[in-house]
C-alpha cells in the first residue's frame, strides 16, 4: 500500500538544486528534471551527505562529498548497485508536489 504525500508548493520549495523535504521521519530530496520532477532518498549511502546539495548533470546527481553519482530516474549509483538510493514517484497537483510514499502501518 502507498499514498500520496504533499511535500509543498512548488515555488515555496528550496530547490539548490534540490530540496530537501521531510515525510514521516525521512528525509527526500525533490529535483527538477527538464520538465519532470524527481524524488530520492536524500541521504548519500557513502557517508551520509544530503544529496539536494549535489551538482545535477545530465539527470544525475553528483554527490558533493566525494562525487559519487546518482540517476534521478532510478537511483542506480555510479559505484554500485549495493550503494543504489531509493526513487519515489512525484506527481504536479494544482502547483504543489506529492510523492507516492508507503502508507504507515
Ligand atoms: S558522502 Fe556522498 S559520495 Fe561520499
Amino acid at each position: 500500500m502507498s499514498r500520496w504525500v504533499d511535500v509543498g508548493a512548488i515555488d515555496e520549495l528550496k530547490f539548490s538544486p534540490g530540496a530537501p523535504v521531510k515525510v514521516d521521519d525521512q528525509w527526500l530530496a525533490i529535483f527538477k528534471d527538464g520538465d519532470d520532477y524527481r524524488c530520492i532518498d536524500n541521504l548519500c549511502p557513502h557517508a551520509g551527505a544530503p544529496l539536494c546539495d549535489g551538482t545535477v548533470l545530465d539527470g544525475k546527481v553528483i554527490c558533493y562529498l566525494h562525487c559519487w553519482e546518482f540517476d534521478l530516474r532510478s537511483g542506480a549509483c555510479d559505484v554500485g548497485e549495493e550503494w543504489n538510493v531509493k526513487t519515489y514517484p512525484v506527481r504536479v497537483q494544482d502547483g504543489r508536489i506529492e510523492v507516492e510514499f508507503p502508507a504507515v502501518a
